[in-house]
């Protein structure tokens, strides 16, 4: 089988070296009609989509709508604010704007966007809770703009941080801006994790294993998943054209979680804080670009 769509809407001749990043001719590999052998770490084998020129223009454009709306978020963060007050200003600010929520109605999801404080990990549901002063709270927005999504979370403070708070935030940050720093061609996927698990845990805080990174762009969740821990060279081999989040989840106390109820909300086994930061990453020919950029 051929790869599927790995260059949408760009030409590549038979002599090109081919798109799937396998270092061969086309016409050596994904071009031929009798099926390739696979080898080890070759992208075709999950099936990932490298995404074109355009395509990447289109994902670039839905992240400078999440960016702006984690912006509008932070402005108007106060004391005193239910976090299904946040939901209200990221859904009307994207449709505002063209976008489409993407966490509404997602396998079931209740609200617009993902609203995480204190010890809650991820996919905290809005709703009634008030924010409190030195409280921390993550904001996950996902938006489909023209088709293409982008996906982008910070943790924030509200009102004054405590000393637990500004630590793990700073953590927290500083694990996003060492995977990043491992994004080129030619490392693996399990470079990332390696990064950030080596610096999380030298921090003395802990890594989250039961959320991952992934691909991302034409869908909400693509192949490849990203962990934020793991060893040097495991994993499939990053090529330019591929596009994934990285969005380490960070424990002050382990790692160990629960989901309540609601069947969404993942808090900390230990109720200690968890802070969170993503974007969403494009491997260039030399490195990475961010299509959701902000500073970390
Ligand atoms: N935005 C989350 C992520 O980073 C996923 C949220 S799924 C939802 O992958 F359904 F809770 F929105
Ligand atoms: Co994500
Ligand atoms: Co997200």
């Amino acid at each position: 089988m051929r790869v599927d769509h790995p260059v949408r809407g760009v030409k590549v001749g038979r002599n090109d070296l081919c798109p799937c990043g396998s270092g061969k001719k086309f016409k050596k590999c994904c071009l031929t009609e009798n099926p390739p052998v696979m080898p080890r770490n070759h992208p075709q084998k999950s099936k990932i989509r490298l995404k074109s020129p355009v395509d990447v223009a289109g994902i670039r454009r839905a992240g400078q709508l999440v960016v702006a709306t984690l912006d509008m978020v932070e402005a108007k963060l106060a004391p005193g604010i239910t976090t299904d007050a946040i939901n209200s200003w990221v859904h009307q600010f994207t449709v505002e704007h063209q976008g489409i929520p993407a966490p509404l109605n997602y396998r079931g999801f209740p609200k617009s966007t993902c609203v995480s404080v204190n010890e809650v990990i991820c996919h905290g549901i809005p709703g009634q809770r008030v924010l409190q002063d030195g409280d921390i709270v993550n904001v996950d927005v996902t938006t489909i703009l023209d088709g293409y999504y982008a996906d982008a979370n910070k943790t924030f403070f509200v009102g004054t941080p405590g000393i637990d708070a500004r630590k793990i935030v700073a953590v927290a940050s500083q694990s996003l801006k060492e995977g990043m720093s491992m994004v080129r061609p030619g490392n693996c996927v399990g470079d990332i994790g390696w990064a950030i698990q080596t610096y999380a845990e030298g921090q003395s805080c802990s890594v989250v294993r039961d959320f991952v990174g992934h691909g991302v762009g034409f869908d909400f969740h693509e192949p490849p998943q990203i962990p934020h821990f793991g060893q040097r060279g495991d994993g499939v081999r990053l090529v330019p054209g591929m596009v994934f989040t990285i969005e380490p989840m960070i424990n002050l106390g382990g790692y160990e979680l629960n989901i309540l109820e609601d069947q969404w909300t993942a808090v900390t086994r230990d109720r200690s804080l968890s802070a969170q930061f993503e974007q969403t990453l494009l491997v260039t020919e030399n490195g990475w670009e961010s299509l959701t950029p902000f500073p970390l």
